[in-house]
């Protein structure tokens, strides 16, 4: 992960790049699992989900194919068209025509006013800049339709090593709290954890040991917060 934490300052990332495989990673995009992150697998599979869905930030849209095979609408959003582009191929390889994709900047994009039942956030919040959140917080809000769901999946304060200077922006629970807040109602943050790919460290960043948790598939587990949050009103 440290290539990815070098790259992932994340004010001038070139996220068209990494998919690309033309930026700083070194190699595939360590959060490309080829499946939804397992937390928010488990939250469909409680059924905590509902049509339409927004997958904001969507990448190569593992989450929104998934939900579109469990016959879920969704539209994925990203700001990379090589992403949307493979996101779109890989819909109509599984023959799943409920899941569309559009690339656009998920902090200023209109014409979905009122639409998503389920806003889901797979890792897109660190990768904004902090500047950035307002204007993401208030178009997804203005995108979900009356007492619409919002879930968010997030690196935690401290899930990677403090001597990394560049590295995704982490929260912890009170400001997650605190900025989601100003414009949703949030109903619950809980630990969890972000599953990724390991990556080759650029020279001198250290990756965390063999004793770093891993799941049973071998990827490396990162402390994460789970919120939840509903739209007001
Ligand atoms: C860490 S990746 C997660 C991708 C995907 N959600 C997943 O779980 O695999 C973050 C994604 O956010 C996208 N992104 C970053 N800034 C964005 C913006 N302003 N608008 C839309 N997407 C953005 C990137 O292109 C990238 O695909």
């Amino acid at each position: 992960m440290g290539a990815m934490t070098d790259a992932m300052n994340t004010d001038d990332m070139d996220w068209d790049g990494a998919y690309r495989g033309t930026g700083d990673l070194g190699g595939p995009p360590p959060w490309n699992i080829g499946e939804p992150q397992p937390e928010l697998a488990a939250l469909i599979h409680d059924g905590k989900v509902r049509s339409e869905v927004l997958d904001a930030g969507c990448g190569h849209a593992e989450l929104s194919l998934a939900l579109a095979a469990d016959g879920y609408t969704v539209v994925g959003i990203d700001l990379s068209p090589t992403a949307i582009a493979a996101a779109s191929e890989a819909a109509a390889r599984r023959n799943l025509t409920t899941a569309t994709f559009v690339a656009d900047d998920i902090t200023s994009f209109t014409g979905f006013d009122g639409r998503f039942s389920t806003v889901i956030d797979s890792t897109l919040f660190h990768s904004l800049p902090v500047e950035g959140r307002d204007g993401y917080l208030q178009a997804i809000l203005r995108a979900a339709a009356p007492g619409a769901t919002y879930f968010v999946l997030v690196f935690a304060r401290g899930a990677f090593p403090a001597e990394w200077t560049t590295k995704p922006n982490e929260v912890d629970e009170n400001e997650l709290r605190d900025v989601v807040g100003k414009y949703w109602a949030v109903a619950e943050v809980r630990p969890a954890f972000i599953h990724a790919n390991t990556v080759t460290p650029p020279p001198g960043v250290e990756l965390p040991g063999p004793d770093h948790p891993r799941d049973d598939k071998g990827r490396m587990k990162f402390p994460a917060l789970l919120l939840t949050a509903h739209k007001p009103g």
